[in-house]
Parts: C-alpha cells; sequence; structure tokens
C-alpha cells in the first residue's frame, strides 16, 4: 500500500490567497480541506484539483465567525491523524475609521481574523505535539506592523496574528511543529472590494498576484522562516526591525523609571 498524502487543511479557500495555496498545496500531493461558506465555489474548486492532481479533496461550509463553524473544524483538526498542515487564511477588514465601521463588521473582523486562527491553532497543536510533526501557516499582513487611519481595526487584528505566530514559536522551540506567519503586502483579490476600497483605488505597481504571493511564501516556508514578506526585496529591513524590538524589550527590564520622566523638583 503506498502512503497515503498528508492532508492540509485551508480557510478560506473559496477564493484569493487560499484558494491559491490550495492549488499549490495539490501541487504538492496534499490531500485538502476546503473550507469557507460558500460551498458552491469550494466544490468547484475540490472537484478541478481532484482531477487534476489525483488529490482527496474534501469541503466544508463554515462560517468561521460562528460557534457552529469553528466548532465543526476544531472537530476536524482534532479527529483527522492525516492532518500535517493548517493555512489560517480566511480574513476580512472594512477599511474605514474606528467610528465608522458597523459594531457588527467589528465583531466579524476580530472573530475571523483574531478568535478563528486561535482556536483552530489551539485544536491541532495536541496532535501535532503527540507526532512531534506538523506546521501552521498564519496569513497576517504588512498592516501587523504599521496602521493607516482606515486600518486601525485590521491591523490590530494582524498584529495580534503576527504575534500569535511570534509566541508560538518561541513555545514549539525545540519540537518539529513550526509554525510561519507571511506577511502580503497589497494582492489583488476579491479583499478590496469586499473592504470598501476598490483593488482599482490601488496603485497597480503596488499590487501583487495571488500567484507570485503565493509562490513566495511557499518559498519561504521551504526555507525555514519564521516570517516571510514576499514583497519586501532588502530581507536586513526585518532582521533590523526585529533586532530592534528584542533590543527595545531588553531595555524595558530595568525596573526604574527612564530619567526623562523624573518630576522637576
Ligand atoms: N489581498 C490582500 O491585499 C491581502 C494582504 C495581506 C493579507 N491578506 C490576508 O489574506 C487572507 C486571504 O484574503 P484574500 O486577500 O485572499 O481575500 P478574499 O479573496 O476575499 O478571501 C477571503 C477568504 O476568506 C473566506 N471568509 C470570509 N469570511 C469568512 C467566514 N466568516 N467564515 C469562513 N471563511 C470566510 C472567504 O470565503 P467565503 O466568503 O466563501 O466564506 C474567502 O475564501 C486574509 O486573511 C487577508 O487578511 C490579504
Amino acid at each position: 500500500m503506498p502512503a497515503a498524502n498528508p492532508v492540509a487543511v485551508i480557510t478560506g479557500a473559496s477564493s484569493g490567497i487560499g484558494a491559491e495555496y490550495a492549488d499549490r498545496l495539490a501541487e504538492r500531493n496534499y490531500d485538502l480541506v476546503l473550507v469557507a461558506r460558500r460551498a458552491d465555489r469550494l466544490r468547484k474548486l475540490a472537484a478541478t484539483l481532484a482531477a487534476k492532481h489525483g488529490i482527496e479533496v474534501r469541503v466544508i461550509e463554515a462560517d468561521l465567525t460562528a460557534e457552529a463553524g469553528l466548532t465543526q473544524v476544531e472537530q476536524l483538526l482534532r479527529s483527522d491523524e492525516r492532518i500535517s498542515l493548517l493555512v489560517n487564511n480566511a480574513g476580512n477588514g472594512k477599511l474605514s475609521s474606528t467610528t465608522d465601521i458597523s459594531d457588527a463588521d467589528t465583531a466579524s473582523t476580530i472573530a475571523l481574523n483574531v478568535v478563528a486562527p486561535t482556536r483552530l491553532a489551539r485544536a491541532i497543536l495536541p496532535a501535532f505535539l503527540k507526532r512531534d510533526a506538523g506546521a501552521i501557516i498564519n496569513i497576517a499582513s504588512v498592516m501587523a506592523f504599521h496602521a493607516l487611519p482606515i486600518t486601525t481595526l485590521y491591523s490590530a487584528t494582524k498584529s495580534f496574528v503576527l504575534m500569535l505566530s511570534r509566541g508560538l514559536q518561541g513555545e514549539l522551540a525545540g519540537t518539529g511543529v513550526r509554525v510561519q506567519a507571511v506577511l502580503p503586502a497589497a494582492t489583488a483579490t476579491d479583499f478590496y472590494d469586499d473592504s470598501g476600497v476598490p483593488l482599482s483605488a490601488l496603485d497597480p505597481a503596488s499590487v501583487m498576484t495571488t500567484k507570485n504571493m503565493v509562490d513566495a511564501a511557499l518559498a519561504g516556508f521551504d526555507a525555514g522562516e519564521a516570517v516571510t514578506l514576499p514583497s519586501v526585496h532588502d530581507a536586513a529591513l526585518w532582521t533590523a526591525y526585529d533586532v530592534a524590538r528584542h533590543a527595545l524589550f531588553g531595555a524595558t527590564q530595568v525596573g526604574t523609571p527612564a530619567p526623562r520622566y523624573a518630576r522637576a523638583m
């Protein structure tokens, strides 16, 4: 009997970056579980990839902002021992000021971008640790380290995804389980039209194709990168940022106020 393919679970696989990951991982002979709300799109993609690559593709129609949808995917992650990769990709964001975003959209973005990747990572990690193998790819954003006046909430949620990833990397050090944070810049997907800022409003020169984004992110994954910035040509910039972050944290551990905060006598 040939060994069964490993299984990759991809959230938000019905379009954009998630659908591109599905295609690339199918090429790499993963069996797939595709998760999103638009089941018609998932089924169409599943049929195409199964026929093209001879892999097994399952579809889960789930709203990851709803308890029932999240629980359904958690149960799969806890029960299918062939799962070796989780791509936490589903995400949304209304690009507007904090007071202009509705309560419902605010809750939806926090539920999808923060709660869902945390819960799904927690669901798969015990099995990965038991086998001392497995990987989680968390799709964050370059907005994880930058906030514009219209990206406050989105940036805050993506900052969470980056710190979730950094923290997990520390927890998992010395194990065979790894976490990669991917920080895409503008990528040509439906994200923008859904966000309220049409893709056509962006400088086309600043926008990457999903193909280039995912190929670069997987090259970073193959190279064992902890944080992958597909559009950043000068990798030394991230290194300098991370070195400064460590130095800044170290400088906080002194227990006395900095002289600039000393009260004038
Ligand atoms: N495009 C960019 O410029 C860019 C840049 C940096 C980071 N990102 C991140 O990349 C990830 C993928 O986004 P994308 O650009 O590929 O946009 P997209 O084409 O709009 O894809 C979003 C995916 O998330 C799914 N999704 C949305 N709400 C959901 C829900 N409640 N439950 C389950 N699935 C849900 C969507 O499927 P259904 O609608 O069928 O549920 C879709 O498959 C996101 O995390 C986004 O923040 C994008």
